[in-house]
């Protein structure tokens, strides 16, 4: 990896503590091959390291979480235009997106869905030092039925007799396919079991996959050590998800009582994308999403937002997930001051993007936080972010395994 192997002492005006959810101030933070090795008066007094990197008053925090992107996917290529896109052509767009997410202060990402193991070449370029980019966590392509949402191609009639790469009726066939996408480098498993807003011809409040197809896959998923996420919109597809055991819930619009009471026993995290529907709504017409798309919008966002807060009341456990590439790479952040609108702490709408997004992907102490022992992945900002999560949609710092990227 492209790991720093000297000492560097890294100085600052002020930190978040994203555990605490306090500011705290003059942190020191002393960098070895890597990895964080000591912090506070333990960094300070530790004699000559070979580089001092002090960011004046800057305010510093750990690199920041994104638990649902689509690098490979660009947010001026929609419906149609889709057809046209090679996946080798949408593997360099996931280069270019790469960087653009990375140097807007996004450390590690969990690419939950794209074909042809392009997340998988890109998290290894990204991972042998070859490009720069977040620590990618990857899926593969998304696991579902035939002609559902995310794992089917809906655009082509049937004379064109063509099949999306994850589809697998039944549940010896999703397990076969948890196998071939753990074969190919997968790190988790992305499930659809409701249709979604962006594809033809699916319903949001329609199941996908029956309670044995999905329990099948996260069994098979959790026999390997893999986590299993579902894209789920719709109330009953949410239960059963959540009654198959699922890891994370994507979207989560029309989640219910009986749901956030389910999410809340077994743990489940919540990854609810409030922001993309700004966009989808704004510009989306414009690049391409289909008109059924925008209608069904139209519906979704409104509930989610308004579900958000319930199930934040509720004390769901919440991580930051934010569809881009649904909409602009690089805009991630956009998402934090929406969650701070619609009833999170700005100190819980950190934790969604640090700490527990660790935890949810079973990083906790690796990343998204700035103890002892986690990776040197480290971003600032002008200002006490704590104000104002604006201030996080322009990083001026950014470091990951001890790596500087951008310093303004
Ligand atoms: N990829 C998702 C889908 O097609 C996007 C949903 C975005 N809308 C929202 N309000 N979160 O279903």
């Amino acid at each position: 990896t492209a790991a720093n192997a000297e000492v560097v002492r890294l100085t600052a005006a002020a930190m978040v503590d994203v555990e605490s959810g306090e500011l705290v101030a003059s942190p020191a933070l002393l960098i070895e091959d890597g990895v964080i090795v000591a912090t506070g008066a333990e960094a300070r007094d530790a004699e000559a390291p070979d580089r001092e990197v002090d960011l004046g008053d800057a305010t510093i925090l750990p690199g920041l979480i994104d638990m649902h992107v689509h690098l490979t996917s660009r947010s001026d290529i929609h419906g149609y235009r889709q057809l046209a896109v090679s996946d080798v052509r949408a593997t360099i767009s996931g280069v270019a997106a790469a960087e653009k997410t990375l140097l807007a202060g996004f450390t590690t990402v969990r690419n939950v869905g794209a074909s042809a193991y392009s997340d998988v070449a890109l998290r290894d370029a990204i991972a042998e030092g070859e490009i720069p980019g977040p620590r990618m966590i990857v899926s593969g392509p998304p696991i579902g039925i035939t002609g559902g949402h995310c794992s089917d191609d809906n655009l082509l009639p049937a004379q064109y007799d063509s099949t999306g790469e994850g589809v697998a009726d039944g549940p010896w066939a999703a397990r076969a396919m948890v196998r071939k996408n753990r074969k190919f480098g997968a790190d988790l498993i992305k499930t659809c079991s409701t249709g979604g807003v962006l594809s033809k011809g699916t319903k949001v409040g329609a199941p996908q996959y029956s309670l044995e197809e999905l329990s099948a896959l996260v069994e098979e998923a959790h026999s390997h050590g893999m986590k299993v996420a579902s894209h789920a919109h719709g109330t009953e597809g949410i239960l059963n998800a959540l009654k198959a055991g699922v890891d994370t819930i994507e979207h989560a619009s029309f989640i219910d009582d009986k749901g956030i009471a389910l999410a809340r026993r077994n743990g489940t995290y919540l990854s609810m994308d409030i922001y993309v529907t700004e966009f989808i709504l704004g510009e989306g017409e414009a690049a391409g999403i289909l008109p059924e798309s925008l209608a069904k919008e139209r519906t979704v966002g409104q509930t989610q937002r308004r579900n958000f807060e319930r199930a934040h009341d509720a004390g769901v456990k919440m991580v930051y997930g934010t569809d881009a590439g649904v909409y602009p790479h690089g805009q991630n952040a956009r998402q934090l001051s929406r969650m701070a609108r619609f009833g999170m702490t700005s100190a819980e709408a950190l934790q969604a993007a640090t700490v527990n997004a660790a935890e949810a992907l079973g990083m906790g102490g690796e990343v998204g936080t700035l103890r002892k022992g986690a990776s040197a992945d480290i971003i600032a900002v002008s200002g006490n972010p704590l104000e104002d999560l604006t201030l996080l949609e322009e990083v001026t710092f950014v470091m990951k395994e001890g790596v500087v990227y951008k310093q303004d």
